[in-house]
């Protein structure tokens, strides 16, 4: 198998196939440093959480993983919880940063002593109609070649892979919004015991965290904000603005990080061309709002090593043929779920008095009715069938 990204996609593949015993190469563009200090999303489903534990990656993530049992939408300056337990039959979701799964699975690969380049970027996949496809790369200064059965494309939505299937068979649906998020990591306890979406006039912004000593925050902005016009005092300035409500402060710390991510869906089909299957980002984006970027990329590398270990077992490619579907199904509900949950929270630039009422009429439905709350929460925490 050759792997191209060791994001975590790629990494959770590689791990799922070699407790399965099959043989891998993992091959990543960027430093090993790089790859470990990455921030990006912090929130995992119950079963990812459980897929990471039965690889045997689990250890530190049960230790140092926050359990979270509810999330609440604020609006109209009142906060309202969603009870994800309750409304889902116990299940709930966990605070473990992305950087931090990241790690776990490089240090267990390298323990293992098995194949995993950095700094080696793959600069083409060759005879994907053949059962002996290609993967070319640069690594060391040299060009280099590995041949393999089957190449999973797991380099991310700016990666080479999904640029090798034909224009033919390569369908695409996108969609942009008219807004980014300014994020930022502050070395502070976080001022919530549970994460917080709030919406307001002025934006939307988000209360999260990575750790009791780490805060991590986002305010609503422009898609190509400049960070330079927001020094430190006007980001918590406006996050407090955002999320105040009577009896409680947002203490203030010093800010380790500063970054902006634009917003949007994207969705690539099939996810499969031949002896190339692609998984996570590489085939699908969703805009942050929902929490489901990193989750649906473990959800579609469990499915393709189920179906790798039954070809390797048998030869019998049903799996495999049946790929793409099964990954698209859970795709689109995410896909949903997060453009639903995006469109709810963020007023568009021009709001005007329609949009934001429609909008708080829609936040005061889902924290009245226990339908619209389980629905929330049942995506929230992941889907089992989907
Ligand atoms: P990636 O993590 O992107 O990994 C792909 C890997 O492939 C990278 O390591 C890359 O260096 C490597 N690569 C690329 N090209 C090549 C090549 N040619 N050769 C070799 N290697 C290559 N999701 C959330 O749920 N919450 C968030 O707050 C959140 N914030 C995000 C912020 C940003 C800036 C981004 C980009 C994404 C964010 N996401 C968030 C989404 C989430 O992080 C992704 O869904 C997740 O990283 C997907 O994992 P992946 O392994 O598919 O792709
Ligand atoms: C995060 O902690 O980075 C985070 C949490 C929830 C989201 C998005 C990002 O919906």
């Amino acid at each position: 198998m050759g792997i191209v990204g060791a994001g975590p996609a790629g990494l959770t593949l590689a791990r799922l196939l070699e407790n399965a015993g099959i043989e891998s190469v993992v091959l990543e563009a960027r430093s090993r440093e790089y790859c470990e200090a990455r921030i990006r999303a912090g929130v995992l489903e119950q079963g990812v959480v459980d897929l990471l534990r039965e690889a045997g990656v689990g250890e530190r993530l049960g230790r140092e993983g926050l359990v979270h049992r509810g999330i609440s939408l604020q609006f109209d300056g009142e906060r309202h919880r969603i009870p994800l337990g309750e409304l889902t039959g116990g299940r709930t979701i966990v605070v473990y940063g992305q950087t931090e799964v990241t790690k776990d699975l490089i240090a267990a690969r390298l323990a293992s002593g098995l194949p995993l380049l950095f700094e080696a970027e793959a600069t083409g996949v060759e005879g994907l109609d053949t059962t002996r496809p290609r993967i070319r790369y640069r690594h060391a200064g040299a060009d280099r070649e590995v041949e393999c059965d089957v190449i999973a494309g797991c380099d991310g939505f700016h990666g080479i892979s999904r640029a090798a299937l034909p224009a033919g068979v390569l369908h695409e649906f996108s969609r942009e919004y008219p807004y980014g998020w300014l994020g930022i990591l502050a070395s502070v306890r976080p001022s919530i015991d549970e994460l917080v979406y709030a919406h307001t006039e002025r934006g939307f912004a988000l209360l999260s965290l990575r750790s009791p000593t780490q805060s991590r925050y986002y305010l609503q902005c422009a898609p190509d904000e400049n960070l330079h016009t927001w020094p430190d005092e006007r980001i918590w300035d406006e996050l407090e603005a955002r999320t105040t409500v009577p009896g409680w402060e947002l203490e203030r710390g010093p800010i380790l990080e500063k970054d902006v991510t634009r917003m949007r869906s994207y969705v690539c089909e099939p996810m499969r061309h031949g002896r190339l299957f692609l998984a996570g980002d590489a085939a699908h984006i969703v805009p942050p709002t929902g929490a489901k970027g990193l989750n649906l990329a473990i959800h579609d590398v469990r499915l393709l090593a189920e179906a790798l270990v039954r070809f390797y077992e048998s030869g019998d490619e049903t799996l495999l043929d049946a790929y793409s579907d099964a990954c698209l199904r859970r795709v689109w509900r995410a896909e949903h779920f997060s453009w639903w949950m995006t469109t709810m929270l963020h007023p568009p630039p021009n709001a005007d008095p329609f949009d934001l009422r429609l909008q708080r009429s829609q936040l005061r439905y889902v924290t009245t009715s226990e339908a619209q709350a389980r629905s929330l929460a049942e995506n929230y925490v992941g889907l089992e069938v989907v």
